[in-house]
């Protein structure tokens, strides 16, 4: 059986690290940070939807994902009531899209330069930031859900162009990039690249070559769906027998040996989990302090993909 230590690595100045220390866009963050898009379904409950996060920021977490199309703006608005200046926390967004409340998703494509220079205005005014540290652009290339059609059909560069630009304003910090194949990486280096997000988990490491790249350039892997969401269609990490297993055999839970694998496995990886629960938002902190031993990642290696797409309605 493998150990668990419970120990937080701390901070210079004292504040826990959830998970020990990573690096995102020439920052020190936790390695364990939170993905936001699951506050959506606290739209009718904001104070619990403001606990959480500052739950969050008390157990070490010091950067959030979100998006403006997060809750048609519900998640934007409430991590600027709950999260304060002095929290030091690095709010990480992306354009690409927009708003469809009645669509099958509750998103549609918004690709054009001109769509994405309004998503960071609309970032920027939510966030009540005159900087957004580092913003992903959601390209529809590749992994599940959404794929450009018609006018939303555009080019890599013309894309880029746009977003140096913001960047040169000072309107963003940094740039990343999300839904992008490795020839699509290796196109967009010279603009500088600060992390990749692709869905990525146990069960669906088609992009280990593009996570080997963005190892091999110093750019953070920071996969979204790490459990593999909430959505209908997508196998779940935490329904995998040998995760289950390595589960008892540690006494942790299914969701912890999800998130733990992927911790051990690339060290340039920074997790996003995300969770409207509290518990397992704890849970999923102290995921960064089990240590899976040689023979529980052999047979956590060894689990074999599982395909699957989103479930449109
Ligand atoms: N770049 C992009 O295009 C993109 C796309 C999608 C998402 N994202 C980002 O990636 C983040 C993560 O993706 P995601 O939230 O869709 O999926 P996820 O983190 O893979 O899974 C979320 C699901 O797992 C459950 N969960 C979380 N922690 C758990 C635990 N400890 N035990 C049991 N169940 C647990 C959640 O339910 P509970 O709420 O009940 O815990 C929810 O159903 C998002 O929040 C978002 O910020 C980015």
């Amino acid at each position: 059986m493998a150990a668990i230590t419970r120990s937080l690595r701390h901070t210079a100045c004292g504040a826990r690290r959830a998970g020990g220390p990573g690096r995102l866009a020439g920052r020190t963050v936790s390695r364990i940070g939170f993905g936001a898009m699951q506050l959506e379904r606290l739209r009718d409950d904001r104070a619990a939807a403001v606990a959480l996060l500052r739950r969050g920021v008390e157990l070490g977490i010091d950067h959030i994902d979100t998006a403006q199309f997060y809750g048609h703006g519900f998640v934007n608005d409430v991590i600027r009531e709950a999260i304060r200046p002095e929290d030091d926390v690095m709010v990480v967004s992306k354009v690409g899209a927009d708003p469809d409340p009645d669509g099958p998703l509750p998103l549609r494509p918004a690709q054009r330069p001109e769509q994405l220079r309004a998503g960071v205005e609309d970032n920027l005014a939510a966030l009540g930031l005159e900087q957004i540290p580092l913003v992903n652009l959601r390209r529809l290339d590749t992994g599940p859900g959404l794929r450009a059609e018609g006018d939303q059909v555009v080019g890599l560069d013309d894309q880029l162009a746009t977003l140096t630009a913001l960047r040169d304003e000072g309107k963003i910090g940094a740039l990343g990039l999300s839904g992008v194949t490795s020839d699509g990486l290796r196109r967009a280096l010279p603009a500088g690249i600060a992390c990749v997000q692709n869905a990525y988990s146990l069960l669906t490491r088609d992009d280990e070559d593009l996570l080997r790249l963005c190892l091999a350039e110093d750019i953070a892997w920071v996969p979204f769906f790490p459990l593999g969401s909430a959505f209908a269609g997508l196998p779940k990490v935490t329904d995998e027998p040998a995760v289950i297993a390595a589960a008892r055999d540690l006494a942790a839970t299914p969701a912890q040996i999800g998130l733990a694998w992927l911790l051990h496995h690339a060290p340039n990886l920074l997790l996003i989990p995300g969770t409207a629960d509290p518990g397992h938002l704890e849970a999923n902190v102290d995921a960064g302090a089990i240590t899976l031993d040689e023979a529980s990642l052999a047979a956590l290696d060894a689990v074999p993909p599982r395909s699957g797409d989103i479930a449109f309605d």
